[in-house]
């Protein structure tokens, strides 16, 4: 590759973290996601969240209802359960049999739609060996939700008191540490020793790549910058797009894009969550073209996700031509309106 190509092609990419709700809003966001990636990983966060396997086979009949409305059939919803207290390993092994990607962990009250969430891991003890035995990936919101730990702080504390000893007691557990944003998730992902193949694996977003806690602030407060884990300091950053464009495998895309309607994020207690969707695949090429690492994308964007998970790679192709895509200010969500990342600028590169 050029050292600095203005167009790259490149396996077509998968999203393996995506929020896209339900409803009118699912209607509005989906064709996004579904232009750019052959698949994505469906959070589970709504309301009420989905936790069993019938409750996921009706929301992804949904959502390919919503597809063949949209003409996009190509894109295939890989879809996840929200692990509970009360998740049994029968549910496991139901959700094995019926082709359910992932389970969720969140942290009760860790972020948008999370009270529902697990309260204590010794709860899920038989889940959880049900999900090793049968290779079922654990997908974690790696914070601790504790009100006395820095929100700056709180995945750090996460992987010493929740995640560490979660893997030491399921050494074989597939798991997922989702949009990690500290140097700390970065160098444990990247060093952690495993039982197996693909037992960690870590998701990062595009927010996360190319701003850090200070486009919360400029100029005043930034609603639409905030996102749960929230945007950490400079050396953050650095780690990240250390971690996402060194080739390693246990890194790869997932955007956590988290539609909100405007009102909902420019109010006096806003919601956590960027629309990165609009244009993603733009975002990752504009951070992996900042350190020179254009070369480094196609591995993160489009192979390791589908080798952890086991699933095959695509085929088909996709190209990025280095072109300035504008931004709408608005974009329409239901009965409102959402504001995606970057609103009113652009993004260097776009998809042909
Ligand atoms: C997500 C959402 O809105 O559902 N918000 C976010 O800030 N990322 C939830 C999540 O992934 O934490
Ligand atoms: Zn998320």
């Amino acid at each position: 590759m050029a050292t600095n190509p203005t167009q790259i092609e490149l396996i077509q990419p998968d999203d393996w973290h995506l929020h896209i709700r339900d409803g009118e809003v699912m209607k509005d966001v989906l064709a996004d996601t579904a232009r750019q990636f052959a698949r994505a990983i469906i959070m589970p966060n709504l309301k009420p969240p989905v936790t069993t396997v019938d409750l996921a086979n009706a929301y992804r009949a949904r959502i390919e209802g919503q597809l063949k409305a949209l003409g996009m059939n190509s894109f295939t919803p890989l879809m996840t359960l929200y692990l509970t207290d009360n998740t049994s390993a029968d549910e496991v092994r139901k959700a094995k049999a019926e082709g359910i990607a992932a389970f969720k962990l969140y942290p009760a009250g860790a972020t948008t739609n999370s009270d529902a969430g697990v309260s204590d891991l010794k709860h899920c003890h038989a889940a959880l060996e049900a999900m090793q035995a049968v290779g079922m990936p654990l997908l974690v919101h790696g914070e601790v939700t504790s009100s006395e730990i820095d929100i700056f702080d709180r995945e750090a504390v996460f992987i010493d008191q929740v995640l560490e000893p979660l893997r030491k007691n399921f050494p074989e557990l597939k798991i997922v540490f989702e949009h990690i944003t500290t140097l700390q998730a970065a160098h444990y992902v990247r060093d952690a020793a495993t039982a197996g193949k693909n037992t960690i694996g870590a998701t990062i977003t595009p927010q996360h790549l190319l701003m850090n806690r200070n486009a919360i602030f400029a100029g005043g407060i930034r609603p639409h910058n905030y996102c749960l884990p929230v945007l950490k300091r400079e050396e953050h950053r650095i780690a990240l797009l250390e971690a996402a464009t060194s080739g390693s495998s246990r890194f790869f895309l997932g955007t956590d894009s988290a539609p909100h309607a405007k009102g909902a994020k420019e109010t006096a207690c806003g919601c956590a969550g960027c629309y990165s969707a609009f244009n993603a695949l733009g975002l990752y090429a504009e951070a992996f073209e900042s350190v020179g690492k254009l070369d480094k994308l196609e591995g993160f964007a489009s192979f390791f996700g589908p080798d952890f998970y086991a699933l095959p790679r695509n085929t088909k192709k996709i190209t990025l031509v280095k072109q300035a895509q504008s931004i709408p200010n608005e974009l329409p969500l239901g009965d409102a309106t959402i504001v995606p990342l970057r609103a009113g600028e652009t993004i260097a590169w776009s998809l042909v």
